[in-house]
């Protein structure tokens, strides 16, 4: 670092590595010898501020192309690291760097964050019958305590506290569902599901879509637009800068590591709460879309496939998203959603423009959807009705 920051520095006109010719005390070598190093030298700082584009010019540098000689000399940090930052990243990079932890019967745990009672348990009864011990199931119910209609349901309460949309209490109580699930040892991948989520697939399809990958599906993407960086505070800085910041659907799933990354962060999540809330210097800061989409983006952004693998139809263009009643309901709605393989963004100013994805799973394109939202309650009769068959696909 000290030797590229000083190559830099003299890279600004006064050469302190490569003096030249003038300044040097009478020499008895050839004066040419002087000129041609100092012309080399010239030559490489010159190559390393504007560095070759075409494949011709990277050969004179290094038979292995342009890559090797970018490889050269690390880039100069943009920014000097705050103490909180340092201390945040050391601790997030060990954790990312422990092997995972290993368990002999891997869980997922379902996560569902509601008001009250869940209008679908009857079919994720259907969904789970048969797979115990593969899953657990979390309930975080803000408003009323539910009542369970499923076994799989009963006693699976955790203590709860008020949820009030767009404030930071959605992400308040994201966190309490993480850290009651992370008490489980067995669990290994942790899903995020609301109240109206419905699974698109049989459980063992959605257990190794979610088991045999190593990256979380975190939805993330650069919004330039009014619901995107429209809603950045400066206030945020110097941790989180404007080019960082990022836009998500809040359904997540993530892996164990991952999990524990988000209890263990207390500085970019202070960020949110005091800077990214609705009505802030008149911006309508949404946390639970940002915070984690941000988080990740700056801590691992190779650690996310960057869309959710919860369905939802915005197409509508309307203030919320599309709903799904009983009569909206058929094999067709359910295959047509099930057979997406593409994941599209669309940016929130006036260019619109469309953001599209081929959803990779381990490198492998795959269809992005194992859940979907948002169902009426009166759906539920139509979803079991048609279960068996759409979850075959
Ligand atoms: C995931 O695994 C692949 C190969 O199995 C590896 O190349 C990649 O770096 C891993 N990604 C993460 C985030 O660990
Ligand atoms: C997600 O997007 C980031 C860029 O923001 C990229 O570095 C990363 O590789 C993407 N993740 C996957 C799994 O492709
Ligand atoms: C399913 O997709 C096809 C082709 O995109 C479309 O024409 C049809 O209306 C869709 N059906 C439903 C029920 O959404
Ligand atoms: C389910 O699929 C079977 C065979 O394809 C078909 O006969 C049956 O009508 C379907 N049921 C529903 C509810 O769509």
């Amino acid at each position: 670092m000290k030797t590229a920051q000083a190559f830099r520095l003299g890279s600004m006109g006064d050469m302190p590595i490569f003096p030249g010719p003038r300044h040097r005390p009478p020499s008895k070598r050839p004066i040419w010898i002087i000129f041609l190093v100092s012309l080399v030298s010239l030559f490489l700082v010159f190559a390393y501020i504007y560095p070759p584009q075409s494949s011709a010019a990277c050969y004179v540098f290094s038979s292995n192309g342009c890559k090797a000689l970018s490889d050269w000399l690390p880039p100069a940090p943009a920014r000097e690291y705050t103490d909180e930052e340092i201390a945040s990243r050391v601790v997030i990079r060990d954790i990312l760097n422990m092997p995972p932890v290993q368990s002999k019967s891997p869980k997922i745990a379902f996560m569902f964050l509601s008001p009250g009672s869940l209008p679908f348990e009857k079919l994720w009864e259907n969904f789970f019958n048969g797979f115990e011990g593969r899953f657990s199931v979390y309930v975080h119910a803000s408003k009323e305590k539910p009542v369970h209609v499923s076994r799989y349901f009963v006693n699976r309460d955790i203590r709860s506290d008020q949820v009030v949309w767009g404030k930071i209490s959605m992400v308040d109580a994201e966190r309490r569902l993480l850290a009651n699930a992370l008490l489980d040892p067995d669990n290994q991948h942790f899903v995020l599901l609301s109240d109206s989520c419905v699974p698109l697939h049989h459980f063992d399809y959605i257990y190794n879509y979610l088991m045999y990958t190593n990256i979380s599906f975190v939805d993330c993407f650069e919004d330039p637009g009014p619901h995107g960086n429209g809603r950045y505070s400066d206030h945020m800085l110097p941790e989180v800068e404007k080019k960082d910041f990022r836009k998500g659907a809040q359904w997540f799933t993530l892996k164990r590591q991952h999990a524990v990354v988000v209890m263990a962060d207390s500085l970019y999540y202070s960020k949110f709460r005091d800077y990214c809330k609705p009505g802030l210097d008149g911006k309508n800061c949404i946390a639970d879309e940002h915070y984690l989409p941000t988080f990740f983006h700056i801590v691992d952004p190779g650690g996310i496939a960057n869309w959710s693998v919860t369905h939802v139809d915005w197409s509508e263009r309307k203030w919320h998203p599309r709903s799904y009643r009983s009569d909206d309901l058929s094999f067709e709605l359910l295959k047509n959603i099930t057979s997406i393989d593409l994941s599209v963004h669309v940016t929130s100013d006036e260019k619109k423009e469309v953001q599209i994805q081929p959803c990779l799973w381990n490198g492998i394109k795959r269809p992005c959807y194992l859940f979907a939202r948002k169902f009426y309650p009166d759906a539920v009769d139509g979803l079991l009705h048609l279960f068996s068959n759409y979850t075959t696909i």
